[in-house]
């Protein structure tokens, strides 16, 4: 039920210039060393007229789950099932980097973990993973439920202001309120800054968004622009984009500077002991300095910062944008959701403990996940030869790729795959559900719960890499349960105080992408205070 966006390069003339390139490059690669692998003979204008991910889902109903796509100079191979997707990110992760995603990143993250080389991957891993600990995230809990307050009280505020002129109901775009409620919490988890960008703008903020933006522009252009010499000072938006980048860093050096200076042996200790209620600092840039000892390179920790401030805002923004999408659509689902605050929360704000019985809530977030996956590709390349399994309806002795292949593994395609779920394209969060509740066991629909007793949410894991809300292997999203109670927290909170409708029609919701799947022009919603409260 969604248009998509058109970026432009319409026109027969173009179009049939573009599919006669195109057909020249897949018949000259379709010889090349990929072997019996189906190609897609998609015309590139495909590629222009709507989001990538889409025309990958059509090929893939068409040639199966491993093809190739010729696409401009390039060969892609498309992976879109479990088992295939399980051997490049599990079972042989490290015969792979992030490609051409490593080449857009690098200048803006450096060796920060999404784009680093697999050796200082290992390196940064083992020291940032254990950073994200139970204890951390029971800390954080608190700032998911102070920063979410602070855009309940000003909804609030604009439904008061509109009240004194009769009115019951605001119009809001929900897309750029989670997206400065995302920032002004990853600031405040990740490095202890208070971006503040629910109620004001600054020059901090506005670097950020900058960045972001050539962060995403690069991703949907395939000419790496920015490598070409005295670009960067030349051209006015890589200009400006090098302003930003240095606003950020400078505002990440500081923070840095100031978490050494002030790093203080009883701060260490109460760290040690796990003494997280009595640290004024709890976050992530003070558990690097303080456990991991002053010395550490500041470069490599402004990257790692860096990654994270990237890495977990625009996702977690995106996921509840589409969650408040779905669940608009559903009003039955947005009323189970609300029974289920209710009877949960009242009306306290959530804690930690409270937060595990918000099951139903937790389960439309995967499922927003499901149906639309930030991001929706997963980029590789491949460093050394290997032999991809061959997949659904693919070669039994699967296909040999040589080292330098580049990989999309569509998680789009698997989380909407036909050959795995029921009714895929349905917003059904109680799919998840219905064994456990049927047959009385642990675990999640139609998974093996055996896998992972105890999961918090389906995962990768339990359903062998059907779904991976956070990707899978040890590359694995870092963030990944600090992002599912932070969306938690967030979308809990505002059901709890409002209604929530589509402005327009959901088709009139225009859907476009670069890292992550977000809205054309914003997430319209009318909001008003709940009647079914006190
Ligand atoms: C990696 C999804 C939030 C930090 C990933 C990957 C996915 C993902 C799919 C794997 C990428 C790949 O294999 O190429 C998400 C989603 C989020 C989210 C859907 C929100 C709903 C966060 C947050 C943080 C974070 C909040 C930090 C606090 C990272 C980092 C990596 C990563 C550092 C790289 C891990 C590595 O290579 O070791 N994320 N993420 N993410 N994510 Fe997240």
């Amino acid at each position: 039920s969604i248009r998509c966006q058109s970026t432009g390069t319409d026109g027969p003339k173009t179009r049939n210039l573009l599919d006669n390139a195109s057909n020249l490059l897949t018949n000259f690669l379709s010889g090349g060393n990929l072997g019996s692998m189906p190609v897609a003979e998609g015309a590139v204008s495909d590629l222009f007229s709507r989001p990538l991910f889409f025309a990958l889902y059509d090929w893939f109903l068409e040639h199966g789950s491993v093809y190739k796509l010729a696409f401009g100079p390039k060969a892609f191979v498309v992976v879109s099932d479990p088992i295939v997707a399980r051997h490049i990110l599990r079972e042989n992760p490290f015969s792979y980097d992030k490609g051409v995603l490593a080449d857009i990143l690098e200048p803006i993250m450096g060796k920060g973990l999404i784009p680093a080389d697999v050796s200082t991957w290992k390196q940064r891993r083992r020291v940032i993973a254990p950073g994200f600990h139970a204890l951390y995230l029971e800390s954080m809990a608190k700032i998911f439920a102070d920063c979410s307050a602070r855009t309940i009280i000003k909804v609030e505020e604009l439904l008061e202001r509109q009240d004194l002129h009769g009115g019951k109901e605001i119009e809001l775009d929900l897309e750029a309120e989670f997206s400065s409620l995302a920032l002004d919490i990853i600031g405040l988890g990740i490095f202890n800054y208070d971006f503040g960008s629910v109620t004001k703008e600054s020059p901090i903020i506005k670097a950020v968004y900058g960045t972001l933006f050539e962060a995403e522009h690069r991703s949907t252009f395939y000419i790496p622009y920015w490598k070409i010499p005295l670009a960067r000072w030349l051209v006015p938006r890589q200009r400006k984009f090098q302003q930003d980048l240095k606003v950020i860093n400078d505002c990440l050096d500081g923070l840095i500077r100031n978490a050494k200076e002030t790093r203080q042996e009883t701060d260490v200790e109460k760290l040690q002991q796990r003494d997280y209620v009595n640290l004024k600092d709890a976050s992530l840039l003070r558990f690097l300095v303080d456990m991991r000892g002053a010395d550490v390179d500041d470069r490599q920790l402004r990257d790692d910062l860096m990654t994270m401030l990237i890495a977990g805002h625009e996702t977690t923004a995106a996921v509840l944008t589409w969650a408040v999408f779905l669940l608009a659509q559903n009003p039955s689902k947005m009323k189970k959701a609300q029974a289920e605050i209710d009877s949960v929360l009242g009306q306290e704000r959530p804690t930690l403990e409270s937060l595990k019985k918000l099951e139903f809530i937790r389960l439309i977030v995967v499922e927003a996940l499901r149906l639309f996956p930030q991001p929706p590709l997963l980029i590789r390349r491949s460093l050394t030869s290997d032999l991809l399994p061959g997949g659904h309806k693919g070669n039994k002795d699967g296909y040999a790729i040589p080292a330098g292949t580049d990989i999309f593994i569509s998680v789009y395609n698997l989380h909407r795959s036909p050959y795995f779920w029921d009714k895929p394209h349905e917003f059904e969060p109680e799919r998840f559900l219905a064994q456990k509740k049927s047959e009385g066991i642990e675990g999640w629909a139609g998974f093996d719960p055996s896998r992972s007793p105890g999961a918090l949410y389906p995962n990768e894991i339990i359903s062998d890499f059907a779904l991976l809300p956070f990707g899978g292997g040890p590359r694995k999203c870092v963030g990944d349960q600090f992002a599912l109670m932070e969306s938690t927290v967030a979308l809990a909170m505002l059901l709890q105080k409002f209604d929530v409708e589509l402005k327009g029609s959901p088709e009139s919701v225009e859907l476009v992408t670069g890292a992550t799947i977000h809205t054309k022009n914003g997430l319209w919603c009318k909001l008003k205070k709940r009647s079914d409260i006190l």
